[in-house]
């Protein structure tokens, strides 16, 4: 096999950064139908990269933005490696506050600027790499197919049935999946949880059109105040959700990961300086990384209603509403969350208005075990690239296909992430440390190595 040494002194880093910045140019968001022949763009991309490689490699539409495939069987006999991945990126609004244009990649100190430089794109594509780097040394160690979909930013509305359809071609003995953030720059991280997802929206309907807020103010309803009424009273005092059933069996960390988590390097100054507040609310008894990784939030995203223009109008709007994100762990169901709010909400409505809860979209929590055979090559790959142990990190985070790659495909996640949160993911500006991509194609490459032994 070949060596370490060998296998970094093949690596052509130029190569792989312009490649990058070919795919990062190509404004593949999945949320704006405006931008759906980018999408497909960034799919053909994918697919011509992985086919010049000498994969099998195609494709494939969906009701939605498409799925790209590939494999290789390279290795009769040894296990088969699923890569997931994906191409579609979240929008790049609020323009105005990048540095440099979100789909013009720019390296500043170290860093390459663009829209899904780490999410998920400068992750995915080390994957893709790391076999080139493989390939330029021999056939690859271990089988290896990739599945790299274009809507995983919009929640996957497809890619469910989409393994349904095809889960005889995805079976696999483990999924690879580098689409997070490591615990801290210089500790290299297996990640062991993702939090699950519940999305809804609130939606406040008072009079039948605004109205003038002196002929109607103090006898009409005011849909924006209902809201808020009702959004205060979501949680108490304590940092904790009011709704009734939410926290009917999550599961506590357990005392070993307590002590696990204790031992890493985390500072609330530090965590609170970067970015910018004096101070970290949540709930009551619990630390940072318990509330961030174990503990289920809800948190209003956005907010809507009456005039918002130069000014001043005076009316008391027709309606209001809210988009709410609820992160669950494991031993929560979304389905159940959701219905749980749409049960409870209705009845914190004041006098006057109607409330409607609309569900739009969820995602199962997820633990990976530790004790498992990928997680021990994972931690060899990693010492090789970074000459220390990985340290085993939950994420504040959701992936939401995840649950179904083991419900489905009956195969284990691997998560190993080489983004950092400081890559302001979703953000203006964000960005990947070259760095970080090259140790990710190392990574990657030394992964396949360990899987096959
Ligand atoms: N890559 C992220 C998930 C993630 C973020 C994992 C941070 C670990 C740490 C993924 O692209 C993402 O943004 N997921 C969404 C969910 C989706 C339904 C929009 C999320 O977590 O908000
Ligand atoms: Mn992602
Ligand atoms: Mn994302």
């Amino acid at each position: 096999m070949t060596s370490t040494a060998d296998l970094a002194a093949l690596h052509q880093r130029q190569d792989a950064e312009r490649e990058l910045f070919e795919l990062l140019r190509i404004p593949s968001v999945s949320a704006d139908p405006a931008y759906g022949a980018d999408v497909a763009r960034a799919a053909a991309f994918l697919r011509d990269k992985l086919a010049a490689l000498g994969f099998k490699a195609r494709v494939d539409q969906t009701a939605g933005h498409p799925v790209v495939y590939a494999e290789r069987q390279d290795a009769p006999g040894k296990p088969t490696v699923l890569i997931y991945g994906h191409y579609d990126v979240q929008p790049e609004a609020p323009l105005e506050e990048w540095v440099t244009p979100p789909f013009e990649p720019t390296v500043r100190e170290g860093r390459v600027y663009a829209r899904g430089a780490t999410d998920d794109k400068g992750q995915a594509y080390a994957h893709v790499r790391g076999t080139e780097l493989l390939l330029q040394a021999g056939p690859l160690p271990v089988n290896v197919k990739f599945l790299l979909e274009g809507e995983e930013e919009i929640g996957s509305p497809n890619l469910e049935a989409y393994l349904r359809e095809h889960a005889q071609e995805l079976k696999a003995d483990v999924i690879v999946i580098s689409d997070g953030s490591r615990f801290a720059p210089d500790v290299p991280t297996v990640t062991y949880g993702l939090r699950g997802l519940s999305y809804v929206e609130i939606h406040v309907q008072g009079a039948n059109r605004d109205l003038h807020s002196g002929s109607y103010g103090g006898a009409a309803p005011n849909p924006i105040h209902a809201l808020c009424q009702i959004i205060s009273r979501l949680k108490d005092e304590q940092g904790r959700i009011t709704i009734p059933g939410f926290y009917d069996g999550v599961e506590e960390p357990t005392p070993q990961e307590r002590e696990m988590w204790a031992k890493l390097p985390h500072s609330d100054e530090a965590f609170a300086r970067s970015i910018g507040v004096p101070a970290l609310p949540g709930e009551a008894g619990y630390s940072t990384l318990e509330r961030l990784w174990a503990r289920p939030t809800l948190d209003v995203n956005g907010i809507w209603g009456g005039y918002q223009g130069e000014g001043s109008k005076t009316v008391i709007p027709a309606k209001a509403g809210a988009k709410v994100s609820m992160r669950l762990v494991p031993g929560q169901d979304p389905e159940r969350i959701t219905r749980l709010v749409q049960e409870y909400v209705p009845t914190l409505a004041p006098q006057g208005v109607q409330v409607e809860v609309r569900a739009l979209h969820g995602g199962q929590p997820v633990k990976v075990d530790l004790d498992s055979p990928y997680v021990q090559a994972a931690d060899r790959a990693l010492r090789r690239v970074y000459g220390k142990p990985a340290a085993f990190a939950r994420t504040g985070g959701s992936i939401p296909i995840v649950a179904a790659f083991r419900s489905l495909l009956g195969a284990p996640v691997l998560l190993v992430d080489f983004g950092l949160n400081e890559d302001a993911p979703h953000s203006p500006n964000e960005s990947f440390a070259l760095e970080d991509y090259h140790n990710g194609i190392l990574t990657s490459a030394y992964l396949l190595q360990e899987l096959g032994k």
